[in-house]
């Protein structure tokens, strides 16, 4: 049958790549965290995108434009490397969610409303990927360490813009 060489399924694999499989572990379980903070968030900010109104909307408008595109490409960085670490990725959304520091909106915000809990979330954001970088240091992955720096950058710019466009 056609299909016999379609029947395995993704499972674990142990790259020999001087990372040890216990600190492995735990940093792919870090990384969905990461994961699921980027894509509640990036579904946040997309929404936000659409449903802004007022004196804000085109700067508004175009910053979370620019800011879920950032995090849709880094949610396939991250989930890639949770691969690379020899871990499968989360299956689904419904999976990945209780991973989240970061709450999905359940309310239809001001402008001001919305930069305020953005800025709330990209600070939280920042925080957990500060102890994440510095635990896969430990573990002497820096690659993952090198990444999640990168995101921090982009956090922290966006924290910067939001804070700067409400003048907060
Ligand atoms: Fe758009």
């Amino acid at each position: 049958m056609a299909t016999i060489g379609l029947a395995p399924k993704t499972k674990p694999t142990t790259p020999k790549t001087g990372i040890e499989a216990k600190d492995r572990a735990k940093i792919a379980k870090a990384l969905e965290t990461v994961l699921a903070d980027t894509y509640t968030l990036l579904v946040k900010t997309h929404v936000y995108h659409w449903n802004v109104v007022g004196p804000l909307f085109l700067p508004l408008h175009h910053l979370t434009e620019e800011h879920y595109k950032d995090l849709f490409a880094a949610a396939d960085e991250i989930a890639e490397r949770i691969r690379a670490l020899g871990k499968p990725a989360p299956v689904s959304f419904e999976a990945l969610l209780p991973r989240a520091s970061v709450e999905e909106e359940t309310t239809n915000r001001s402008a001001g409303g919305m930069i305020e809990q953005l800025i709330e979330d990209h600070e939280n954001i920042v925080t957990r990927l500060r102890e994440a970088a510095l635990s896969a240091e430990e573990a002497d992955d820096l690659v993952t360490t090198d990444m999640l720096t990168a995101r921090m950058a982009f956090h922290e710019k966006a924290i910067w813009m939001l804070r700067a466009t409400a003048n907060k």
